[in-house]
């Protein structure tokens, strides 16, 4: 993706959670370089705990189709998680726009509440795993909707609302998209390790390459070991 493109989408996504009333901590509005001098002082969890903006198109650069907006706001730690107790928890704003597709994916250790925040409809096709990790074309699948049991066909779509949310399971295979409108959406997971526990059914990344064509806005997740190193 372009630089550009990676700025005029902060902007465009910034206007869009402020729409629905939800504020974005103090850090996501810190300049590159203000973030370089504050994660070597005072704020180095922000680069431990990778959070902030995470704008990927999955490295195939046609981000209107396939793509996602993420801002970590917290994210705990994998020692914790080893030792079982401690901050065992992340969370997420995301948007999916209308038809923009998050590719079909798995998680090794995360499960996550993904929740309609509102704007459209939030659309998840679902499907269980085989014993090997793959997908499941033939089993029902069935997850929890605001603790209510939903039992549906593989690969049969889920549509929630706004105010609507599902749990995923460690193994439930997930694609999601808007329906009717961008949808904002919110994610309450276990502790989050985006480098190593996204596995997709089609060979693709989790992270965008980027055409420096003018300076960053704000920095992503994934400029982070290059731009505060
Ligand atoms: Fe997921």
């Amino acid at each position: 993706m372009k630089r550009s493109e990676v700025n005029e989408i902060i902007r465009e996504s910034d206007k869009f959670i402020r729409s629905f009333g939800y504020v974005m901590p103090p850090f996501a509005y810190w300049s590159p370089e203000e973030l370089k001098t504050r994660t070597a002082t005072d704020s180095k969890a922000i680069l431990q705990a990778r959070l902030g903006w995470d704008i990927t198109d999955y490295g195939q650069g046609k981000f209107d189709e396939l793509g996602l907006f993420l801002f970590t706001t917290r994210n705990g730690n994998q020692e914790d998680l080893k030792k079982g107790g401690g901050m065992l928890y992340a969370e997420k704003i995301m948007i999916s726009r209308e038809k923009q597709l998050s590719p079909m994916h798995r998680h090794i250790v995360k499960a996550e509440d993904i929740i309609n925040r509102g704007g459209g409809t939030l659309v998840l096709e679902l499907f269980n795993s085989n014993s090997d990790g793959s997908v499941d074309e033939k089993t029902d699948v069935e997850v929890a909707t605001d603790g209510r049991i939903v039992r549906q066909k593989a690969g049969g779509l889920l549509k929630l609302q706004p105010g609507e949310s599902v749990t995923l399971l460690p193994g439930n295979w997930h694609a999601f998209w808007g329906e009717g409108g961008d949808v904002l959406i919110g994610e309450v997971s276990t502790v989050n390790d985006d480098l190593t526990d996204n596995i997709f059914r089609e060979p693709i990344g989790r992270f965008s390459s980027i055409d420096e064509d003018e300076v960053p806005l704000h920095l992503l997740v994934s400029d982070y070991d290059k731009w505060l190193a």
